[in-house]
């Protein structure tokens, strides 16, 4: 059996097509659209409260019968520091001020690992989702044996071969490569490491040649040709992200679809400035700014996030969008504006792979 094939089998689902998890951006109706459409659609729940995550689960089924994606941050807790989280909240003063706002006088942890959050492994377990993907790292070894009891397929992004490796000892079924073009945060587990930064290409060939598990290629993938360039590379999938923001399903506010619909070749950057973490979104003022010569230090994951969303709060209220996180990958020059259901239909049949409704 191919790999694809197993992995198909695995997951319950028609073709080797996957809607990247995108917190904030992906919703209930975006995900069962792919996933009615014979992929497999995701929720990005990392950022969710455990009310909101059982939200959209449920209001996910009310849409499809298929099997969905419901996706995790694993990463390590913020590591706290007050000198840099002061001397970041002074050199973001300026922008705050611009907006007729202040700065916070101290920033928070806004959201907590999955790793970390009872309440929310208890929900998964309990609601029991076809698939559950981990991002910056696994959960603990008896939280992955809750799940996998439960029934549950296990899927977990690497950038690198070592994560690769340690995806595979921890028994998750299949993992995500994620290239250097990928849009949104990279899912390193040490964010500290040094970053080889591979391209999704090179890292797929990587792991399909040294991991055992089927291999899902994601970053920098937008039609169907480098859908099928992936496929022949040994790839068992692929995961669009970017491809699916513009579609009307997703949350992408009216900004973020028209400044990703009219984004140029090599306007994303990748930035720890935003979150505190490497991600990749579309250059705006924020990122400039967090970049200038001279800048200080980002304070660590999320609580860096605190102080961009909060700048960000207090510009749209202003009708200002010069401070948002719009994540895109390097291929988004050729994002499309379409109903998920016609992006999957039209990305299969440039792919060659015979679509069936
Ligand atoms: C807007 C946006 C939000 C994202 N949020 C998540 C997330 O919550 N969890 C996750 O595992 N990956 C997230 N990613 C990364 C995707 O899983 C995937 O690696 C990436 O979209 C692939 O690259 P592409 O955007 O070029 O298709 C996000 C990507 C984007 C564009």
């Amino acid at each position: 059996m191919s790999s694809t094939s197993a992995l198909l089998n695995l997951l319950g689902i028609r073709f080797p097509l996957i809607q990247a998890p995108m917190a904030g951006v992906s919703t209930p109706a975006l995900a069962a659209a792919v996933s009615n459409a014979g992929g497999l659609g995701s929720l990005g729940l990392g950022a969710s409260s455990v009310a909101d995550a059982r939200r959209q689960i449920e209001q996910t089924r009310r849409l499809t019968d298929r099997p969905f994606n419901v996706n995790v941050f694993c990463h390590r807790p913020a590591r706290r520091d007050a000198a840099i989280e002061i001397a970041w909240l002074q050199y973001l003063q300026p922008l705050f001020a611009g907006q007729g706002a202040l700065p916070p006088v101290k920033l928070e942890e806004i959201y907590l690992s999955f790793n970390h959050n009872e309440a929310m492994q208890d929900l998964l377990v309990e609601l029991r989702p076809a698939v559950v993907s981990f991002h910056f790292g696994l959960p603990p070894v008896n939280v992955l044996e809750r799940l996998h009891s439960a029934g549950v397929i296990t899927l977990a992004s690497a950038t690198r071969l070592e994560e690769a490796q340690a995806i595979a000892a921890a028994g998750v079924h299949a993992l995500v490569a994620q290239g250097m073009e990928a849009g949104g945060h990279r899912g390193m587990f040490d964010p500290g490491a040094h970053d080889p930064q591979l391209g999704t290409a090179e890292l797929v060939q990587l792991l399909v040649n040294e991991v055992r598990l089927p291999v899902i290629a994601a970053g920098g993938i937008m039609d169907g040709h480098d859908m099928q360039a992936m496929l022949a590379r040994g790839a068992a999938a692929v995961q669009l992200g970017t491809a699916f923001v513009a579609c009307p399903e997703s949350a992408a506010s009216e900004e973020y679809r028209r400044r990703l619909l009219s984004a140029g070749a090599g306007q994303t950057r990748l930035t720890r400035t935003l979150s505190g973490r490497p991600a990749r979104g579309l250059l705006n003022r924020f990122i400039a700014h967090g970049e200038a010569p001279g800048a200080p230090q980002t304070p660590d994951y999320p609580v860096a996030y605190d102080a961009a969303k909060r700048l960000h709060g207090a510009a749209v209220a202003l009708g200002c969008h010069d401070f948002a996180a719009h994540w895109a990958g390097t291929g988004v020059a050729r994002a499309r504006a379409q109903p998920a259901a016609g992006l999957v239909a039209g990305l299969l049949q440039e792919a060659g792979l015979a679509y069936k409704s």
